[in-house]
């Protein structure tokens, strides 16, 4: 599943993080990078121990956990501290995968990346190419989303970012380990979520709302790790 989480920071909440942002110290991003996708990455990133990492990344993971429509369609468990990435100057990152165990930094916790996720810190006007791009079995799927938007895509996919060929692009990325670690038992969740909610808002006395809801969290049980 390839979804768009609309708004998940306001306008003001990112006008602060890109002034943090902007003043950090960045850095080649292949830091991060894992072996195959070191030779892909071309792009710069805030050190991951920044305070201006730190605190936007704070920002993030607050606005996360109050955030409906992403705790429906990740059902997180466990979510990687953001990192932040810069693209510039014809910068790009090529076809890869991303690593599936990532080490959280500073302490003994490994997450499994289920998720990739990708917060827009720059509006689309502000540079050109930039887009983040998604390949599954129906095909390549390009997304370029305003400021405080943010993408959520399976990690297993094929992803690539197309050069910046003006402006810049800067975004934070990070990884989502999911309660249901299959991509298509976790759409199945959302979907039935999803028809739960409007089922709740159009026809809230309908016997079949309570029904369907026990059967969501049989599956959730069935299917979930807590
Ligand atoms: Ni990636």
């Amino acid at each position: 599943m390839l979804l768009s989480v609309p708004a998940v920071l306001t306008p003001d909440e990112v006008a602060s993080a890109r002034l943090l942002l902007d003043a950090a110290d960045w850095v080649d991003g292949r830091v991060t990078a894992g072996h195959q996708s070191a030779r892909a990455k071309d792009n710069q990133q805030v050190p991951e121990d920044h305070p201006a990492a730190r605190r936007v990344g704070e920002t993030i993971l607050t606005a996360l956990q109050g955030n409906l429509l992403f705790l429906s369609a990740a059902l997180p468990l466990r979510v990687f501290p953001p990192l932040f990435n810069r693209y510039s100057g014809g910068q790009s990152f090529g076809t890869h995968v991303d690593n599936a165990i990532r080490q959280v930094p500073g302490t003994p916790l490994r997450i499994r990346t289920d998720l990739s996720a990708t917060l827009f810190f720059a509006e689309p006007a502000e540079y050109e190419g930039g887009e983040l791009v998604v390949e599954d079995v129906y095909g390549l799927h390009s997304v370029k989303r305003p400021a405080g938007h943010l993408v959520l895509y399976p990690a297993s996919s094929l992803h690539h970012v197309r050069p910046v060929t003006r402006g810049a692009r800067v975004a934070a990325f990070f990884w989502i380990q999911s309660m249901v670690r299959d991509d298509g038992e976790r759409t199945l969740l959302f979907d039935l979520d999803s028809a739960i909610q409007r089922t709740f808002s159009e026809a809230p006395d309908h016997p079949s709302a309570v029904q369907l809801t026990g059967v969501y969290h049989n599956l959730l049980r069935r299917w979930a790790d807590a």
